[in-house]
């Protein structure tokens, strides 16, 4: 291979997201103790960092009245949780950017919710220790992020299909 074509290939390689979790939704009761955990009330800003199908953003725009949004680089996923803002009429006040959360802005944010894997937590302190303001609330599922104190850790035994969580709420 000659040397351009392989540079070409090379920084479209280096551009692509890194996976920092698979797909694995959040059960519609347990967002729900999340954003109450995050004390999230109307008009805040919050963001999903892996918003999946965007059930933790359609249910903070929807029923906590918040300005909702998640950032998920998975084509179908982001399709997928767009067309539903769209279809619920919720287009005002969520939406979904379609990109690698390692690489968004998330300085006006009230309130944040993680759900990935340790190490992927880990490479997200960083990037929020420099940009949220501070009293910005984090909320991280089942995985702490290991250079901060919890404010607050919840269990919650059974989700009611027999599965185990535990919430952890964060403030900077
Ligand atoms: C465990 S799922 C959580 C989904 C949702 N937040 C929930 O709790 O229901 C993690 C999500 O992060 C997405 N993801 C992984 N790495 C990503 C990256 N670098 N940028 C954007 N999304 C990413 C995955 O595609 C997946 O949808």
């Amino acid at each position: 291979m000659r040397l351009i074509p392989l540079l070409a290939l090379t920084l479209v390689a280096q551009d692509k997201p890194e996976k920092l979790a698979p797909y694995y939704p959040t059960p519609e009761t347990i967002v729900e103790r999340m954003l109450k955990l995050g004390d999230l009330k109307a008009g805040e800003k919050m963001f999903d960092l892996g918003s999946g199908d965007g059930r933790i953003v359609i249910m903070a725009a929807q029923k906590f009245k918040a300005d909702a949004t998640g950032v998920e680089f998975d084509d179908s996923l982001y399709k997928q949780s767009m067309d539903k803002i769209r279809s619920l009429g919720l287009s005002a006040t969520a939406r979904i950017i379609h990109g690698d959360l390692l690489k968004q802005d998330y300085s006006s944010a009230d309130l944040l919710t993680v759900y990935l894997l340790p190490m992927s937590n880990d490479k997200v302190t960083p990037i929020l220790e420099k940009q949220l303001k501070k009293g910005a609330r984090i909320v991280a599922h089942d995985f702490e992020f290991s250079a901060w104190k919890a404010e607050k850790i919840v269990d919650i035994d059974d989700d009611g299909e027999g599965r185990a969580h535990r919430l952890y709420l964060y403030r900077r």
